[in-house]
């Protein structure tokens, strides 16, 4: 067998996400989640990668911004992929340039509606049901220099309906979230086709 492909999850709070990440890769032995990283230092999703027994590590905005510290780490445990699961920081130059065409992120919205600076997590249902949409999703994307404007690598959508609140809504995306996140990041790294809607 050859080197398995080592992935970073890199998250900000309570790290669902990262955890169903690491629990579709658990038996396999091509990919493997290396570490996760965290830039929030109350964020839940350290604990969560101490019970899926994952190294889980703090960096503060400084190692992201303005030093190579991240970098350094991620080249120690030899990162192919680094995957964003709620992660809330524009992506560093030094860490786009290590890792071309290998930062996916995913976006609770159909890019590109409501991306963009601010726009992350309850803000976008907030703005999704402010504005009476009827159908909202998720987008999983590579990530470039600009919040949410990368290459789409899929979209799943699901209605929203009138009584639908905020709450409500992020119930539908985490089961999208859920149902095809780990998925996409598998095709993606292995040149399949995506999942099927
Ligand atoms: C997820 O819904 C993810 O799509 C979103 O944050 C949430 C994190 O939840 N990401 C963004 O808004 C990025 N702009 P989790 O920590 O439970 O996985």
């Amino acid at each position: 067998m050859s080197n398995p492909v080592n992935l970073a999850i890199l998250a900000s709070g309570n790290g669902t996400n990262a955890q169903q990440i690491a629990e579709y890769f658990m038996d396999r032995d091509d990919v493997v989640v290396r570490t996760i990283i965290y830039n929030k230092r109350d964020a839940y999703v350290a604990t969560r990668a101490k019970n899926l027994g994952i190294e889980s590590h703090y960096f503060n905005r400084h190692d992201f911004m303005e030093s190579d510290a991240v970098l350094d780490f991620l080249r120690e445990r030899k990162i192919d992929y680094v995957i964003l699961a709620g992660f809330l920081l524009l992506v560093p130059n030094n860490l786009l340039q290590a890792f071309p065409n290998r930062i996916v992120n995913i976006h609770p919205a159909l890019l590109p509606k409501y991306g963009g600076k601010g726009m992350y997590g309850h803000h976008v249902h907030e703005a999704v049901v402010a504005n009476h949409e009827r159908e909202t999703g998720i987008t999983i994307h590579v990530v470039d220099h600009r919040y949410d404007c990368g290459t789409t690598l899929f979209q799943a959508r699901c209605e929203v309906v009138p009584t639908d609140t905020p709450d409500d809504v992020a119930a539908k995306i985490h089961l999208l979230e859920k149902e095809y996140f780990p998925r996409v990041i598998d095709a993606f790294i292995f040149n399949k086709p995506m999942p099927a809607l």
